[in-house]
């Protein structure tokens, strides 16, 4: 299989058009909409081969941000279309937000095309949502940004959530479900006023959540610099390194960052893919970062299966080979892979590329992969697997 037509063909059968807005459905049957850290990953792959291909998906992703800064984790650009509709929110989009990989997509965009009149039309947009975060989602100015519904971070059913769910570690799938449901049904009742839906209901400080926004408001910072907001980028920088030491503080413990929850900032000690999401943000030190990878992310008892990485340690109850509850994510694989070259395990980098590569030849474009014998799983023709394009 030649990937890079593979890749590109995909993306052509799910690409879609609105009016003047082109967008890429993660997989046709599954997920018909629009949604956010999706068409990020979409930009950064379409970069690779068309960079107006790519700005066409951010721009379509920025038009329905809503006016306090939060750009929806969900646009349903075709209203007919049910399916997934249950957070729907305001002007067709859900309320809620998803992890903010944003400024990282442009950058990577505008990387290969320099273009600046983009930079220019879009800065507003990506400054209005990270002040959002800043504001609306640290209301104690503890420098740690929370989301109010497991679905914000992207990892809709990981067990990281399950306790303050009321979910044992074992459960099935509908349960977990509804027990979202209900959780969506309270964040319209409080008209995801964003204070109030985490102080009352879920709150949850989350490590991949965290890594990402440190890491993009360092992005975010270069591309104020080179529209000259001098100022601006002075206080992205900032506010990175902010986030940055409260991690360390308020997450670290003999090692690994643990998600929090609650105002009392509780750890939440369940071993999934998330304990390597810091290095995406270079946020552990080198020697730090040498044991993670040594005494977790190598260890075949936890994370170093046959088609790596699993999205659970093989060691948690919860482990099972179903969607964020253990199989093997190209998605998360991209993340492990750009933190470990941060640290220069240019090797282990390459073994995550290969398996990726792997995976794909062996099983097609699948949502997620057994992490043990590789079987594709989930929705068809889901595009996360072009990220091997950006595994370079
Ligand atoms: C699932 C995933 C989420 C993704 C969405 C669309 O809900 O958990 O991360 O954004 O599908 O692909």
């Amino acid at each position: 299989m030649n990937l890079q037509i593979a890749c590109h063909q995909l993306f052509l059968e799910n690409r879609r058009h609105k009016g003047d807005f082109q967008y890429t459905v993660p997989s046709p049957t599954t997920y018909p909409h629009q949604w956010l850290w999706d068409s990020c990953f979409h930009a950064i792959i379409l970069s690779h081969s068309n960079t107006e291909d790519a700005k066409k998906e951010i721009l379509s992703l920025l038009s329905k941000q809503f006016t306090n800064g939060l750009i929806p984790h969900m646009i349903f650009w075709n209203p007919n279309n049910q399916k997934n509709s249950k957070f729907w929110g305001q002007n067709g989009t859900s309320s809620i937000t998803q992890p903010p990989i944003v400024a990282y997509a442009v950058w990577e965009i505008f990387k290969k095309d320099k273009d600046i009149k983009f930079l220019e039309k879009i800065y507003p947009n990506l400054y209005h949502f990270y002040r959002y975060l800043l504001n609306e989602r640290d209301p104690h100015d503890k420098h740690l940004i929370g989301i109010l519904n497991p679905d914000e971070s992207g990892e809709d059913d990981s067990p990281r959530f399950d306790a303050l769910l009321g979910l044992k570690s074992k459960h099935s799938f509908k349960t977990n479900l509804n027990k979202r449901f209900e959780l969506v049904k309270k964040n319209i009742d409080c008209k995801f006023d964003a204070p109030f839906c985490m102080r009352n209901l879920f709150w949850v400080k989350d490590v991949p959540f965290n890594s990402i926004m440190a890491e993009n408001l360092k992005i975010l910072a270069d591309i104020a610099k080179k529209l000259d907001f001098d100022d601006d980028a002075n206080y992205f920088v900032k506010q990175s390194e902010h986030i940055i030491w409260a991690m360390r503080d308020l997450m670290l413990e003999d090692g690994l960052f643990w998600s929090t929850y609650g105002e009392d900032y509780k750890k939440i000690k369940i071993k999934t893919w998330a304990i390597f999401t810091p290095l995406f943000a270079n946020i552990l030190t080198h020697k730090e970062a040498e044991i993670l990878v040594e005494k977790h992310l190598l260890n075949s008892k936890e994370f170093w299966t046959k088609y790596p990485i699993p999205t659970v340690s093989l060691k948690e109850r919860s482990f099972s080979d179903f969607f964020w509850r253990g199989p093997t994510w190209i998605g998360a694989n991209w993340f492990i892979y750009k933190g470990l070259l941060n640290y220069g395990f240019t090797d282990v980098a390459k073994d995550i590329k290969n398996s990726s590569i792997r995976l794909i030849e062996k099983s097609g474009f699948r949502e997620y992969f057994n992490c043990q014998t590789g079987e594709g799983l989930g929705a068809k023709n889901f595009t996360w697997g072009g990220l091997v394009v950006d595994m370079n």
